[in-house]
């Protein structure tokens, strides 16, 4: 059973209790974006109602700005267990942010260098680094994931690694398949090749605790608007990493770390909001503190999160047609975040969409920039899946009635 107090988190969340023309919404578009506790857009409003300033003042706005700014990346370091927050690079999106430093890291690419991308990431951790390759005349190697553990085997990598291998970027949760890579054994074959390893924790910094020391990789990306905070990404590096790595910045800017990579004025109301959220987060581990709290929190969620995924799964298996995507075996549910992807033999998933949504369900269709699972598993590439993700908040009420309305909605 669940160890969260699932009204009182829910009472927290505004945007659960909005109804449309009477109907209540049911999120399941989590991974896409998840909603915010009313604490983080206190924060976001008190900074911009009362604390509106640009950094390095002497005034008194100035100031609160500056330690808004600076209080974000502690607590980031807390969440992902950074050495301090010199290692954070906070920026608009996960994906602006890979851009940014494979730019960086592509100046110490040489032509014939390798680089290596998996068929299961997103784009935004894709395409930074075809665009980088090319601009480099380095050579791109593509890691295939199982079809039947929905993994990436550690021992694939032995047929991409070699002594040219300088970049891997792979992921620790899929957004289509939900499967988690088990990533620190990952990173020991990329790093015993020599080479990096760049982590996109997107899908899994909603539903896991993060340690970047555990998993010893090199670089790792989240973005706060999938962990019930304002739209950030995020990127940890170990400090030697950033300090060594050439950055784009003006000329007036500090060479300091974190801020030679946050050119510019910074996004404060947002950083505010994100201090929020990981309170948010924390406040689900009490009586425990810091990342003792954060480790409890995500104990509990997980655990609640897999009985959702359970159900979620058991009523799509009794529904004929539909084909998940994805690990199905509760046995292995530890090895999956809660999201879950299917397609159904007669209904296009843009359809079933569709009709979830005026259903008031709110689900995504389409292959979700996960374009190349698409292509792996040979979906109509514009129609993708179906994808349902879950997050803390969501109840079993919730599934059942979206289980009622796909029972429905592919009645032959
Ligand atoms: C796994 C994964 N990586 C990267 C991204 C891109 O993140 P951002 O929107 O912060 O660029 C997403 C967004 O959906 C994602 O799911």
């Amino acid at each position: 059973m669940s160890g969260l107090p699932l009204d009182a988190i829910r009472a927290q969340f505004p945007a659960l209790a909005l109804t449309d023309a009477g109907a209540p919404r049911i999120y399941l578009d989590n991974p896409a974006g998840t909603q915010v506790p009313q604490r983080v857009a206190d924060a976001v409003s008190h900074c911009l109602l009362k604390t509106n300033a640009n950094l390095g003042g002497y005034f008194t706005t100035s100031i609160a700005a500056e330690e808004a700014a600076i209080e974000a990346h502690r607590a980031m370091a807390r969440f992902l267990g950074a050495s301090s927050e010199r290692e954070i690079v906070i920026g608009p999106s996960m994906t602006n942010l890979t851009f940014a430093l494979s730019r960086s890291l592509g100046r110490t690419i040489n032509p014939g260098d390798e680089i290596v991308v998996t068929r299961m990431d997103h784009d935004g951790n894709i395409s930074p680094w075809l665009a980088m390759a090319e601009d480099r005349g380095a050579t791109v190697r593509w890691l295939p994931f199982d079809t039947t553990t929905w993994n990436i085997e550690p021992k694939a990598l032995d047929n991409v690694l070699s002594n040219k291998t300088r970049i891997v970027a792979l992921n620790y949760a899929s957004n289509l398949t939900g499967s988690i890579n088990d990533v620190a054994a990952l990173v020991e074959r990329i790093h015993a090749a020599g080479a990096l390893a760049y982590v996109d924790a997107v899908q899994f910094a909603p539903h896991g605790f993060i340690d970047v020391q555990t998993l010893n990789c090199d670089f790792l990306a989240c973005s706060s608007y999938k962990f019930f905070g304002p739209h950030l990404g995020i990127v940890w590096a170990r400090e030697q990493i950033l300090s060594d790595l050439y950055a784009y910045k003006v000329r007036p800017a500090t060479a300091d770390l974190p801020w030679k990579f946050e050119t510019g004025t910074p996004q404060i109301e947002l950083l505010a909001g994100l201090t929020a959220t990981i309170g948010y987060l924390e406040s689900l581990g009490a009586p425990h503190t810091g990342r003792d709290a954060l480790r409890a929190a995500f104990d509990n969620a997980s655990a609640y999160e897999r009985n959702l995924t359970a159900q979620l799964i058991e009523g799509l298996q009794s529904i004929q047609g539909v084909t998940i995507a994805g690990i199905t075996d509760p046995a292995k549910f530890e090895s999956r975040v809660p999201t879950v992807s299917f397609t159904h033999t007669k209904r296009q998933p843009s359809k079933i969409a569709e009709a979830l949504a005026r259903r008031n369900i709110f689900v995504w269709s389409g292959h979700n920039y996960a374009l190349e699972i698409a292509r792996t598993l040979n979906l109509d590439e514009s129609e993708g899946v179906v994808r349902i993700g879950m997050a803390h908040y969501n109840t079993s009420a919730e599934i059942a009635i979206t289980i009622d309305a796909l029972r429905e909605i592919l009645a032959a």
